[in-house]
């Protein structure tokens, strides 16, 4: 949600790096851009514009230090002028987060600074150049200024005359990139991968002064130097690369047959020790967001079959409500790709406060979440770029199915349960390398075409491809904006059959007898059936075939759930890696 990048370094080429850092960003937010470089007699030149940063093709002053934002709009429209970076007095700063005391700031500042925004960023850049005097230091300002705000932010910013930039975090990712003579920083680690893999990470109540080569990084409350650690990410700079693929989220589709794989790429100790933390806790919580959350929901389904257990699955917005069953030993364990998603971090931050255990399953091993938890697993799938999360989804399905396994025996037992368990992975690999080929994605493709001119589709499955059918309606309306809703299929006859009309296309996932009846109640009622299942009944007008993946099947039925979003998408005419209203990681609340 927005990103950020910044560069100080020997080279005089800052707005081209930013530029570039930006365009690698742009999955975060798409709105408007913005990017400031400091010049060499001290003063600074900055360019905005309203749309998508990859569009942009500029040339900038020759500087050492420039900074840069890619924006998804909260406060204030979509408008050059609340494109960041936002220029106050000697102030010029981007900003990524949400002020929520910003109206009170606001006022307090009146007819002291004329806003000439709408944003709440505008705010910070204006506390910040109040409480910069000739008396104080820009570090000074930015503690006291910081002081005042309430929420979550990570600002970059640069001070006329002072050499380099500085920044500062709450809630909302920052990290540094150490290169022999260049400092970068970014939202995200693919932002610089091309430049460096050696980071440091920026902890909440953290700022930094970065010149060049200098780092220098500060507690914002205490003002104490902090020390960093250089850590070296395994990511490569090819894994962000679309390589000869049209888009990200046909590439991450295709990743599949390999990420389910190394999703479980952890020993049985390591599952089972994690588990284990779940399992001891009183009551445990699976929270997480979006498909995340959906991902969640089939694990409540794994655990309920493989390990008779029944465990708790909320949205994180919702966790409000059950807080009062959160206690000192409770097991939160957050689900998330990003590691970063500000629902699941304020449940986490809450949780933590009350003495619950923190776990997690992300796929940033060094985000925030990962970084509070007690025990973490990372799915090693590799950064996923499209905003719509397909692999991350998979293979968090993977990891909890193992987790199932490793929580469904006594000890002596574990090796052979852990075996099934691996045995299933493995089969349903092979299965996806078999179907994932060009000619089935082209029969994906043509189903795709005859059913995309429709604003309305339902998809239905039971047990755990209900929550398949809430992802599949997730997927097909983020990438392709038809009106797609998922229903237990079971639930169809109690409402959601009165929508069906003549023609209506209704998705329907599985082929066993139950779900068969209610396609064929859908059917009688006018529906165009597409089944996705192993086999064809009679009743599926249009076919996409599964693999028998047992029960992994939730995982097998996903795949071409995802291939015919992508596609509808493209047959609409829309770009599936850059849905409007949306950004990669949601790191507001
Ligand atoms: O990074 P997270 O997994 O925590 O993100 C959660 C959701 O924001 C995310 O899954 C979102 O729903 C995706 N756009 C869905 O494709």
């Amino acid at each position: 949600m927005c990103g950020i990048f910044a560069v100080s370094g020997k080279s005089d080429n800052a707005g081209a790096v930013v530029l570039s850092g930006l365009k690698k960003l742009e999955y975060r937010g798409y709105d408007s851009w913005g990017i400031a470089v400091e010049q060499s007699d001290g003063t600074i030149h900055i360019d905005k514009g309203v749309g998508k940063i990859s569009a942009v093709d500029k040339v900038f002053p020759p500087a050492h230090t420039g900074i840069g934002h890619t924006r998804w709009a909260t406060h204030g429209g979509i408008a050059a002028k609340n494109a960041h970076p936002h220029c106050v007095g000697a102030v010029t700063l981007a900003h990524n987060g949400i002020v929520e005391n910003y109206e009170a700031l606001k006022k307090q500042l009146a007819g002291r600074h004329t806003f000439v925004s709408d944003t709440d960023s505008e705010v910070i850049a204006a506390l910040i150049d109040r409480a910069y005097t000739k008396r104080t230091t820009p570090e000074d300002a930015l503690r006291k200024a910081l002081a005042h705000i309430d929420g979550r932010f990570a600002i970059v910013a640069m001070f006329d005359g002072v050499p380099g930039f500085f920044a500062a975090r709450r809630g909302s990712p920052i990290i540094i990139g150490r290169a022999k003579d260049t400092t970068y920083l970014a939202s995200d680690v693919p932002a610089f991968l091309e430049h460096t893999t050696v980071v440091n990470y920026i902890d909440d109540g953290e700022m930094v002064h970065i010149d060049g080569t200098h780092v220098h990084v500060r507690n914002i409350e205490s003002g104490a130097p902090v020390k960093k650690r250089n850590i070296t990410v395994s990511w490569k700079a090819e894994e962000i690369q679309k390589g000869n693929w049209p888009h990200f989220m046909i590439k991450e589709i295709f990743e599949q047959k390999e990420t389910i794989l190394s999703a479980v790429d952890h020993t049985d100790a390591a599952i089972c020790a994690f588990v284990s933390e779940l399992t001891a806790t009183r009551g445990a919580y699976l929270v997480a967001c979006g498909t995340a959350h959906k991902a969640a929901m089939v694990a409540e389904y794994f655990f309920a079959d493989i390990a008779d257990m029944k465990i708790n699955v909320v949205p994180a917005s919702e966790m409000p409500a059950f807080e009062k069953f959160v206690r000192a030993g409770t097991g939160l364990l957050a689900i998330s790709q990003s590691g970063e998603t500000a629902d699941v971090l304020e449940v986490l931050e809450r949780g933590r406060q009350k003495g619950a255990r923190i776990l997690s399953i992300t796929n940033t091993p060094s985000s925030s979440i990962a970084r509070m938890s007690d025990a973490h697993l990372p799915i090693n799938a590799g950064p996923e770029k499209a905003v719509a999360s397909t692999k991350a989804a998979t293979s968090q399905m993977a990891l909890l199915f193992l987790c199932a396994f490793a929580a469904s025996s006594k000890k002596t037992r574990i090796k052979s349960r852990m075996d099934i368990g691996r045995s299933a992975i493995w089969n349903a690999a092979s299965a996806l390398n078999d179907m994932l080929n060009p000619r089935y994605a082209r029969h994906v493709e043509k189903l795709a075409r005859r059913i995309a001119r429709h604003d309305n589709m339902f998809i239905i499955g039971r047990g755990a491809l209900y929550p398949i059918a809430l992802e599949a309606a997730i997927k097909i309306q983020e990438v392709s904006y038809i009106h797609a809703q998922g229903f237990a299929a079971g639930e169809l006859k109690h409402g959601p059959i009165a929508l069906i009309e003549k023609g209506t296309p209704c998705i329907v996932l599985g082929d066993d007898a139950e779900t068969v009846a209610n396609a064929i109640e859908l059917k009688a009622r006018g529906a165009r059936v597409i089944g996705i299942a192993p086999t064809q009944p009679d009743v599926f007008d249009l076919w996409i075939r599964t693999p028998e993946c047992g029960s992994a099947q939730p995982i097998a039925t996903l795949i071409p759930v995802q291939l015919l979003a992508y596609y509808l998408a493209i047959a609409r005419n829309l770009n599936p890696d850059m849905p409007r209203n949306l950004a990669k990681s949601v790191t507001v609340k």
